[in-house]
């Protein structure tokens, strides 16, 4: 989802700019544009298309100043075209826009400044942001800013600069902005990845505050007026883990993290058998759980189903944030809702975050991005702790996701005085060490792969705590390789999937050891009876299932209630290997975005 990058100190704002939008690339994006102020002139360059084009730019080379914004946008209202690009100017061409979110009253805004001379240049609701801070506009630029701001509805990410000023104003409602703070310079991002070159100090704007951001100091009010002290947050990331590494993909690189992300989800959480991860008071009277999410994450939702019902004995319901939000829930006493986010700022989890706490319900999150917007407005919550996730279909952050569960499940099972399954915590212990043995099938996986890349569907089918993993594996191949794939049930095959089964279909079965492995064998037996093409990941010792399978990926076995993670990442390497063989863009897919702040 779309980026925003604000300069304003003693070097070259171009460069730090065209890097910084270069660091938010991987949250997708179609177009770009920088705007520039030197010597009281306004520049502006805008392209579609990737930034190395606006880089290649002569336009942009002559570019310099110590004061600019940059934007990349992943658009909403108005196609991708140059004029539809941020930055956004005034009529005067004095001031500079650029915006993150959507502004949902757009229309009429855009209608009453018409109806007042307004020349607008592109189809989106952006715009009229900049002609709203010009009509209000005489020497306070951040005065003319909260005027404006105080008739939108909807979200923004917003950094404005005017050519007459030494000053960027930044403004926060819905979509992630964060402030990093130099010795004599800052740095402006919708992602605290491009200020970390620079600093590891930043301050998180909030909903509704605006900053006056000038080299040595940050001013910030709410848009009521209030004056903030703002919190400076040291971010504890290294650079380094930003960057590849010795992986072709950032994707790769975050599926070999997994053995050591999973060893810091456990990280002072699991001591003996004891579990310390949140504080009791917030548990002790819960008598219903409500996980609610999006995508990868909604899959581990589903996952934390079977986890906390079977260990801790309390009914969990599990919802897309998307649909929660708008279904009018049945809110009860003691009903907590638990947010799975990796990204802390998807859009639809946010809602439902606030639908919950409007009708009641007490809130947590689980997610990755500390200091995220979702992170500071759940009651308490879980870090994975996986650092950043830079590819855009999620990995490390799931299998994290799917270890903090397990640990929530625990954790409330021992609150509640149930015994714990000595297995699971002997197992939860030596789990890096089994995710690292099921990494070195990415060889054998990618010599798999090549039968497969030029498939058009698959078929993913797995049961009872794996037939989630089973539609993660088919969302991981879709997204990234763009074959149509779909997970089911495996015993849901007879009721209509079957039809598709022929001799090109690949089926991909999960099928280790549970307490349904026998019944997984009869749903195997009915695809290879029609002729798919059976591809089953399965335990060592599971040797009846070899005379089905074209293939065969061999994962540790481990209990079933931790199995998800370690099957899950045969799938991840399955469906990268898939994609990298077909020369796709793996870290940046077409028409997605790593988080989705809008609806
Ligand atoms: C997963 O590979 C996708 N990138 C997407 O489904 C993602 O899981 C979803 O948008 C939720 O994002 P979040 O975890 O940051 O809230
Ligand atoms: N809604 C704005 C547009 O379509 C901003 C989209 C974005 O967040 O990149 O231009």
């Amino acid at each position: 989802m779309c980026g925003i990058i604000g300069y304003i100190g003693e070097r070259n704002a171009r460069e730090v700019i065209l890097e910084g939008l270069k660091k938010l690339e991987y949250r997708g994006y179609d177009s770009a544009g920088i705007s520039i102020i030197s010597k009281n002139s306004l520049k502006t360059v805008k392209k579609v298309g990737r930034i190395k084009e606006l880089e290649k730019d002569k336009k942009v080379k002559d570019l310099f100043g110590k004061i600019g914004i940059g934007h990349t946008r992943w658009a909403t209202h108005g196609k991708p075209s140059e004029k539809n690009s941020h930055p956004h100017l005034d009529c005067k061409k004095k001031i500079a826009i650029v915006h993150n979110g959507i502004i949902e009253n757009y229309q009429s805004l855009k209608k009453l400044l018409i109806s007042e001379k307004h020349k607008f240049n592109s189809d989106t609701d952006s715009e009229i942001i900049s002609h709203l801070i010009e009509k209000f506009y005489e020497d306070n630029l951040e005065e003319a800013v909260i005027k404006a701001l105080r008739l939108l509805e909807g979200t923004f990410g917003l950094a404005v600069i005017s050519k007459d000023k030494e000053e960027v104003i930044a403004a926060k409602r819905g979509s992630p902005l964060v402030i990093g703070i130099g010795k004599n310079e800052k740095i402006i991002s919708s992602d605290v990845a491009a200020v970390l070159k620079y600093t590891d100090k930043v301050i998180y704007l909030k909903d509704d505050e605006v900053a006056v951001v000038h080299k040595k100091t940050v001013l910030i009010r709410k848009i009521n007026g209030q004056k903030v002290d703002p919190k400076i947050h040291k971010i504890k990331w290294d650079i380094k883990s930003m960057e590849k590494g010795r992986f072709k993909h950032f994707m790769l690189k975050e599926i070999f993290e997994q053995p050591e992300t999973i060893r810091n989800a456990l990280r002072g959480r699991l001591s003996r058998s004891k579990i310390k991860i949140l504080d009791e008071k917030n548990v002790r009277d819960i008598k219903r759980i409500i996980l609610t999410a999006c995508g990868t994450s909604w899959h581990s939702a589903l996952i934390g189903k079977y986890l906390i019902e079977r260990i801790a004995k309390i009914p969990v319901e599990v919802d897309y944030a998307s649909e929660f939000r708008y279904r009018k829930p049945l809110i009860l006493e003691g009903d907590l809702l638990v947010a799975i986010s990796q990204s802390g700022e998807t859009a639809d989890t946010l809602a439902a975050i606030r639908e919950a706490k409007k009708l009641g319900a007490s809130t947590m999150g689980i997610v990755n991005v500390v200091g995220s917007t979702i992170s500071r407005e759940v009651d308490f919550g879980i870090y994975l702790h996986a650092g950043p996730e830079t590819g855009v279909a999620s990995t490390k952050a799931f299998t994290s996701q799917v270890t903090a569960l397990l640990l929530f499940s625990l954790f409330l099972a021992q609150t509640r005085s149930i015994r714990i399954p000595c297995k699971t915590i002997s197992e939860l212990k030596k789990l890096p060490k089994k995710v690292k043995d099921v990494l070195k099938n990415s060889k054998k996986i990618r010599e798999i792969s090549k039968s497969f890349k030029d498939s058009k569907n698959f078929l993913y089918f797995g049961r009872g705590i794996n037939f989630p993993v089973a539609l993660e594996g088919a969302l991981k191949l879709k997204e990234i390789s763009y074959i149509h794939a779909e997970g089911y049930p495996a015993a849901e095959m007879k009721h209509g999937p079957i039809a598709l089964i022929d001799k090109e279909m690949p089926v991909v079965f999960v099928a280790t050891k549970s307490e349904l492995s026998k019944k997984i064998v009869s749903n195997i037996e009915e695809v290879k009876s029609r002729g798919g093409r059976i591809i089953i990941i399965t335990n060592p010792k599971n040797k009846e299932l070899k005379k089905f399978a074209e293939y065969v990926i061999e994962v540790p076995s481990t209990d079933e209630a931790i199995s998800p993670i370690i099957n899950v990442i045969a799938l991840q390497l399955l469906a990268y290997h898939i994609a990298d063989l077909k020369n796709l863009d793996v870290d940046k897919p077409r028409n997605l975005a790593k988080s989705v702040t809008v609806e």
